[in-house]
């Protein structure tokens, strides 16, 4: 019956649409992120975000412990910010991550976060493990980012701003070489977890002080074309069979989803995109 069912919508989702061509329909809707963004912030600044996430969050339990509650607390420990525009977007795609994490816990081999910033996202994984394991300090996990901010955008990255002649460009979004994430100061945010390996460089020279061996579990989220394809060429061969590797989405990264595009297509590996356009392979 599912199955009858995933094909009737998969058929569905592949026929063509009468009266539709993609070129019109694609120059008539141009998505313009800062628009975007100044929209969704205005949107939810003025709805009630608490509520929305009690109800969306409250059964959801790490352990014996509130999701939206542990999250919150790692949040909060690192000093991570989290705007109107992407409170939505932050919840739910940690706890599908922490979900393929935990469905992942048994497999051999290490567990990494690549673009850990202030390290809010690595915590709560930290603390997901930990609630299978009480002994857990962090072993095989690690924590890999330049700690100085993204590096240079490419072509790939650029995303379309809408002039105030009306006219379109193409801009870089994130400056090159600006973070407020220290070392140091994340390594301090780990106590509970002082075996977690914290990886200071610029990928991809920062995976030649990596250990050789097998991973189970790797969550990409470095916003652009670039590092997000040289973590998957070191990763992806690398990975344990049943292994996930997870790639965050976002209207400002097209560069970060077009380098998983086109790794996948050229290497003819399956993924599912997920609601925030987050992306998911099993392999
Ligand atoms: C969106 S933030 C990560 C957020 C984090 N995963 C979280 O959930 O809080 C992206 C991170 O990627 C890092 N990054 C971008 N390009 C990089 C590169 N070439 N090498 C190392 N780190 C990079 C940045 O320093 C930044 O901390």
């Amino acid at each position: 019956m599912l199955l009858k069912m995933l094909k009737t919508a998969v058929q569905s989702l592949v026929a063509p649409r009468a009266g539709t061509s993609a070129g019109a329909a694609s120059a008539a809707s141009i998505e313009y992120p800062l628009e975007v963004e100044r929209k969704l912030s205005r949107l939810h600044g003025r709805a009630q975000a608490d509520r929305h996430l009690d109800i969306l969050y409250r059964d959801a339990r790490i352990g014996g412990e509130s999701f939206a509650e542990l999250y919150g607390r790692c949040l909060q420990k690192t000093g991570t910010a989290v705007t109107p525009f992407n409170v939505f977007q932050r919840f739910q795609t940690r706890l599908d991550l922490a979900r393929y994490f935990l469905a992942t816990l048994d497999l051999p081999g290490a567990r990494a976060e690549c673009g850990a910033y202030r390290g809010a996202t690595a915590l709560l994984l930290c603390h997901a493990w930990r609630s299978r394991d009480s002994a857990f300090k962090g072993r095989d996990f690690y924590l890999i980012d330049s700690f100085s901010g993204t590096s240079a955008s490419v072509e790939q990255d650029l995303i379309p701003v809408r002039g105030d002649d009306g006219r379109t460009r193409r801009d870089a979004f994130f400056p090159v070489g600006k973070s407020d994430a220290v070392a140091d100061e994340v390594r301090g945010y780990f106590s509970d977890f002082p075996d977690a390996r914290i990886c200071p460089g610029w990928i991809p020279q920062v995976f030649a002080t990596l250990p050789e061996r097998d991973w189970a579990f790797v969550h990409l989220d470095l916003t652009l074309y670039e590092p997000t394809l040289a973590a998957l060429e070191y990763f992806y061969p690398r990975l344990n069979q049943g292994g996930a590797l997870l790639c965050d989405g976002s209207i400002f990264c097209p560069g970060a989803e077009r380098a998983w595009d086109e790794y996948c297509t050229r290497h003819d590996i399956a993924y599912v995109t997920l609601g925030h356009r987050e992306t998911v392979l099993i392999k």
